[in-house]
């Protein structure tokens, strides 16, 4: 069966590399891929938003099954794409339509949908230009902090937290009137504050039935001790120890069946990855975001820990039998570190050669952003490389990742030492 991934970070590699391990496996193509998928599969230099190239690469290689990495191509129809075409309709792909993938596109569309199904989040107002005023009046007459998020995609960026009432009143002129992140920002919501420590878990759903992948937790700060900005994920654990079977079991009642029940009720068939970003509020999950994609740099922890083979799971989910699947988990940590471009997120340099270690058993190298330059590996994004280790205590996986992290060298490279940390204090003793 011939594969093709579309995405080009440590995720899609974290795929790629599940993939090659298959069974079942003929021949696997990555677009546009990184150094890394470089090697196990075939790189082809395809946007992931050219439908059209993506519809000629599938048909010339008789791909059979298209696993679609990132948000944008979903949001912007790529399935819908696929189901309209008489020549691509068979071709089985893992991923929701445009409409369930409002999810993610929309957090006005997501907002309304949770609380329509009774599912757990933070209160919240949305504002467009035409109510600004009765906007600044709500965040003039109520205590913060406050929560302004843009409704459309903003690249992680689109959440301004702020607790001084003049600075969110400015922030939310801004958005509305001054196009701060552009078109995602002409509708914002003001949200209530939640309290509480984060974690992410991921389903993957073939519309009916549903698998509960491994959670992880996500570092997305760039500093540590999560200070200064935001970024795309600097490191992730998984599991998550203060995530317990009775914290994980409210999740599955209180958030995942009923948002799937809603997305059949709306009509809307989600076949794919669903990742629901969560904060536990004293043991209550709330829900902070839908995404409706993998995590990037959680699948490079989630990928490590699953023994099934992941064609058969992609298979089943396409074909809507994902009941028949039993999801044999690595009980083991898996700690990833990323190492990243000096600078990032602000401005940073691509082109740097790289030298990379060679992973042993317990460790596993996902590029993101690199390329091929002749022979040599070269830096090619933000984020660059993330270095996943295993271990039978969260405290050796962390060392077997840093270890790694520290080994991965080029010009102003950086990543934090802290992935996991945090955590200790959860850990059964
Ligand atoms: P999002 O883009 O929705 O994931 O938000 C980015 C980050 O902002 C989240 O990972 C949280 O750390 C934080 N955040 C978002 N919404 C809230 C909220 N209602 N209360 C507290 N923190 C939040
Ligand atoms: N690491 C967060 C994300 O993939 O959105």
């Amino acid at each position: 069966m011939n594969i093709l991934i579309l995405g080009s970070g440590g995720r899609e590699h974290a795929f790629a590399w599940k993939i090659a391990q298959s069974p079942k496996r003929t021949r696997l193509f990555v677009a546009p891929g990184n150094a890394g998928t470089a090697g196990i599969a075939t790189n082809v230099n395809l946007s992931v938003n050219d439908f059209e190239g993506i519809k000629k690469l599938v048909l010339d290689q008789q791909i059979e099954l298209v696993v679609v990495g990132p948000e944008d191509p979903l949001v912007n129809g790529i399935v819908d794409f696929f189901r309209n075409d008489r020549a691509l309709k068979k071709v089985k792909i893992i991923g929701p339509d445009a409409a369930g993938a409002q999810l993610e596109g929309s957090k006005d569309f997501s907002k309304a949908f949770m609380n329509k199904y009774g599912i757990p989040t933070a209160f919240s107002h949305t504002f467009t230009p035409e109510t600004l005023a009765e906007g600044l009046k709500y965040i003039s007459e109520n205590p913060g902090p406050y929560v302004l998020k843009a409704d459309g995609l903003a690249a992680g960026k689109g959440v301004i937290i702020t607790a001084d009432p003049s600075e969110a009143q400015q922030t939310l002129k801004d958005m509305l009137e001054g196009g701060k992140f552009g078109k995602a920002g002409s509708k914002v919501l003001i949200e209530q504050f939640l309290k509480g420590i984060e974690l992410s878990v991921f389903v993957l759903t073939d519309g009916t039935h549903y698998l509960l992948l491994p959670e992880a937790k996500d570092y997305k700060r760039i500093g540590e001790g999560d200070t200064g900005l935001n970024t795309g994920g600097m490191g992730a654990v998984s599991p998550v120890p203060f995530a317990d079977a009775a914290f994980l079991a409210k999740v599955e009642e209180r958030v995942v069946i009923p948002t799937l029940k809603g997305l059949q009720e709306e009509g809307i068939h989600y076949v794919g990855f669903l990742f629901i970003g969560l904060m536990n509020d004293g043991g209550d999950p709330y829900v902070i975001e839908y995404n409706v994609r993998m995590g990037d740099p959680e699948t490079e922890v989630v990928m490590p820990r699953i023994k099934t083979d992941l064609v058969r799971i992609f298979n089943a989910a396409a074909k809507g039998t994902l009941d028949k699947i039993r999801l044999s988990v690595n009980p083991k940590y898996a700690v990833t570190s990323m190492v990243v471009a000096g600078g990032y997120p602000g401005h940073y340099k691509k082109g740097d050669v790289m030298e990379i270690p060679e992973a042993d058993k317990d460790t596993v190298i996902f590029h993101a952003g690199t390329t091929l330059l002749d022979t040599a590996t070269v830096t090619n994004g933000g984020r660059v490389i993330a270095l996943t280790g295993m271990g039978r205590t969260l405290d050796s996986a962390i060392r077997k990742s840093q270890k790694m992290a520290r080994k991965v060298k080029f010009k102003n490279r950086y990543y934090r030492k802290d992935i996991g940390q945090d955590l200790k204090e959860y850990v059964n003793k």
